[in-house]
């Protein structure tokens, strides 16, 4: 009988017709729109070879010792990897496929918009269009910040940080300044971005960009000793991980006009409940965390996470391993 795996979701049709047509495995798929609940997702892995998976699954020593020792890969349909016990699976010898890459365009497509959508305040300009605030036209209302002349930093700069610089560009930002936990020269020369403190680049920043992974080292390194170094006309956007944000401090900062406003595509939890007070903002824009949310990218991810998967039980390089 063929090993077989447990798919959590009902992921887009194109990793699922990869995985039926390989002949390889046995599928087992909750076959829904929302996340399996966690006392099946138990049972279901029990004796697993491999598990796809998507970011609201928690990976971790119960459901590592659940599956047994049958498991050898998990594949996750995401780039960030911080729903997974990496030590747990380190120690279990158990392979990690991701999906870096594919998405990037749309995450940088997807940051920009954001950016523009805070800093020009368009979710507050189409309410005020269709609720009658629009009285005539005036010449400050609904004033943003403009990109032209700016400072851009990039707290993380990876390939989606790079992506998003380069499509900012011709919009005439001046400078380009990031930081990470070592200069990385090769990206950098690209955008020609320069490498800066912490607190450097929360004091030059017109536009502050989130584009870490969420790790032990960069939870909540966005908090009021950040905040406060800001400048009271400057835009936080943040597309990695909500994780990386302390959401009182930020709270406090956007209502105090120590910034000038947040937009927000991750949060913590998720989904922010709606009584949130992030949400009674007018200064705070959030989505419900749809950077890669086109179709040709969420395709690519799931083909991805489905080739990651079959190679790594063949005992193959997987087109994209997370090496620990
Ligand atoms: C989305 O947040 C991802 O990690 O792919
Ligand atoms: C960003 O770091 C990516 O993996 O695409």
């Amino acid at each position: 009988t063929l090993p077989r795996v447990y798919v959590t979701r009902k992921v887009p049709k194109q990793g699922l017709d990869i995985l039926r047509t390989s002949a390889q495995v046995q599928i087992d798929l909750w076959d829904s729109d929302d996340p399996v609940p966690r006392q099946e997702l138990l049972q279901k892995v029990k004796g697993c070879a491999g598990l796809l998976c998507v970011l609201t699954e928690k990976i971790d020593a119960e459901l590592l010792d659940a599956a047994g020792p049958n498991l050898k890969v998990v594949s996750t349909m995401s780039v960030g990897f911080d729903h997974l016990s990496l030590d747990e699976l380190k120690k279990r010898g158990i392979r990690i496929g991701y999906t870096p890459e594919v998405l990037t365009d749309a995450v940088a497509e997807l940051t920009v918009a954001l950016l523009l959508a805070t800093s020009r305040r368009l979710i507050e300009a189409t309410h005020e269009a269709k609720t009658g605030g629009w009285g005539t036209w005036r010449t400050l209302w609904l004033c943003g910040y403009e990109l032209a002349n700016s400072t851009v930093g990039i707290l993380g700069l990876g390939r989606i940080g790079v992506a998003i610089a380069e499509r900012l560009k011709p919009f005439k930002v001046k400078k380009f300044i990031y930081t990470d936990v070592a200069p990385r020269p090769e990206l950098a020369e690209a955008i020609q971005a320069e490498y800066v403190s912490m607190d450097e680049l929360a004091r030059q920043s017109d536009f502050l960009a989130v584009c870490c992974a969420l790790t032990p080292e960069t939870q909540g390194v966005c908090n009021k000793k950040l905040f406060a170094k800001m400048k009271n006309t400057s835009i936080f956007i943040n597309t990695s991980r909500g994780g990386v944000v302390n959401q009182e401090d930020l709270y406090t900062a956007l209502s105090s006009g120590q910034i000038a406003g947040a937009g927000l595509d991750v949060t913590t939890p998720e989904p922010l409940p709606t009584n949130h007070p992030l949400f009674t903002l007018k200064n705070c824009v959030i989505l419900p965390h749809i950077a890669s949310a086109s179709y040709t990218t969420r395709n690519a991810m799931s083909a991805l996470a489905a080739n990651n998967l079959l190679a790594g039980l063949r005992g193959e390089a997987m087109p994209k391993e997370l090496r620990l």
